[in-house]
């Protein structure tokens, strides 16, 4: 038995949610760049997890459906409101989405009905427990969702309690479809591996958000701004980056395990990033970014990923930081939550085996003798 450092190049499993063909990803064998331009998150989500794109009654019935779901329980706000202000954002997330399930009377129906129901919830009142948090410890109260009113709109509503404007919540939109889902990345794996025992949807989706909080993976967005904010502007960028290098530092936002001729998803955000820094009339973080971009790709060959121009996106949409690796998690809830459903249609237990590397024939010493 010979391991393979990270599972590279290991396929586990079959899935018909997502797919990465000669550096192409598709939804449901539906291109990036399509979804991108032209689906609304909820559109996405209804793809993920129906396999197909809604019409427009399924549409509208989905978000009154996930809208009508987003409230939270009291006991959730009360328990946030005990965790200590300076809490790490995924920590607090991490923990409030496993208790989601202490008040979810169908947390252990393993039905297919229940467990879609426990998805659409899921999705619902992730925004709602970030939103939350954000407030909570700003020393606000949190805002009741609204209904009828889409994931992002609702989002940017109950973060700052005022009407979001048209352009943030088209931006956070895309940036959602965008991240929904990306075949057997580090979280969704853990997810699978978690329900794979038939554990609760609950727990594969704690699994995959803390999966998702290093800074390997979805954790890398919230890195790239403290880089960007490290650096503070154009002129220290060439010197800043050319250290880093020097020291076989990584550079965050850039490598990806399966893509080496660059992320698809990583064009759209750039062109975000720019548009956004137009509108706000603050250009230096996407100026940055394109100088950062320019020096790892001609040094290293290494091209950003999804991660490197959400950063500057979520900056210009006024987000703090670190909400960046959260709202990361709302969007991959829809594939987490597809790929478990997926998961229990076809379960087998995934158990793979490891090749020792330890001692052999040791003889058991006595405590007294050791
Ligand atoms: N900066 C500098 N060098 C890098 C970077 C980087 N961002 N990424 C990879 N390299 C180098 C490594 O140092 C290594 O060099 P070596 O062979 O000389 O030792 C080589 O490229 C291969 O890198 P690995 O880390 O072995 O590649 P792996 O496939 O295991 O990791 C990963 C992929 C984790 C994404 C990596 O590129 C990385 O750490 N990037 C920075 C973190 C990041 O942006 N993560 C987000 C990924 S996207 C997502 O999860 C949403």
């Amino acid at each position: 038995m010979t391991a393979t450092k990270g599972l590279e190049g290991i396929v586990a499993t079959t899935s018909s949610i997502s797919s990465i063909i000669d550096g192409v990803l598709t939804y449901r064998g539906i291109n990036i760049d399509d979804l991108a331009e032209n689906a609304t998150f909820e559109e996405v989500v209804y793809l993920l997890w129906y396999g197909k794109l809604p019409n427009r009654s399924e549409l509208d019935h989905l978000v009154i459906e996930l809208s009508g779901y987003a409230q939270i329980p009291q006991q959730i706000i009360d328990q946030i409101k005990l965790y200590p202000k300076d809490v790490n954002s995924m920590a607090a997330l991490r923990s409030a989405v496993s208790s989601l399930a202490l008040y979810d009377a169908e947390a252990n129906d393993m039905s297919t009905e229940a467990n879609l129901r426990k998805a659409k919830k899921l999705q619902a009142q992730l925004p709602t427990v970030i939103a939350a948090f954000a407030r909570i410890r700003a020393g606000q109260e949190p805002i009741a969702p609204k209904s009828g009113v889409s994931i992002s709109e609702n989002f940017l509503y109950m973060l700052t309690g005022k009407q979001p404007d048209k352009v943030a919540v088209e931006a956070l939109d895309k940036a959602l479809v965008l991240h929904a889902d990306h075949e057997l990345n580090a979280s969704t794996f853990a997810a699978r591996v978690t329900v794979a025992t038939l554990s609760d949807i609950y727990s594969g989706v704690t699994s995959a958000i803390g999966a998702l909080k290093g800074p390997l993976h979805g954790g890398a967005n919230e890195a790239v701004m403290a880089m960007l904010e490290e650096i503070g502007t154009a002129d220290n960028v060439t010197n800043y980056i050319n250290e880093k290098l020097a020291n076989k530092e990584k550079i965050m936002g850039f490598g990806h395990r399966v893509y080496k001729n660059g992320d698809p998803r990583a064009k759209h955000l750039q062109k975000m990033s720019q548009e956004l820094g137009k509108i706000t009339g603050n250009m230096n973080w996407y100026n940055m970014s394109i100088q950062i971009e320019d020096i790892v790709t001609g040094q290293k060959g290494l091209k950003p990923n999804v991660d490197f121009y959400s950063a500057s996106v979520y900056t210009s949409l006024e987000i703090p930081r670190d909400l960046f690796t959260p709202i990361f998690a709302i969007s991959r809830t829809s594939g987490w939550t597809a790929h478990i459903l997926e998961q229990y249609e076809n379960n087998r237990l995934i158990r793979p085996r490891a090749e020792y590397t330890g001692p052999s024939h040791q003889a058991y010493i006595p405590i007294e003798k050791r």
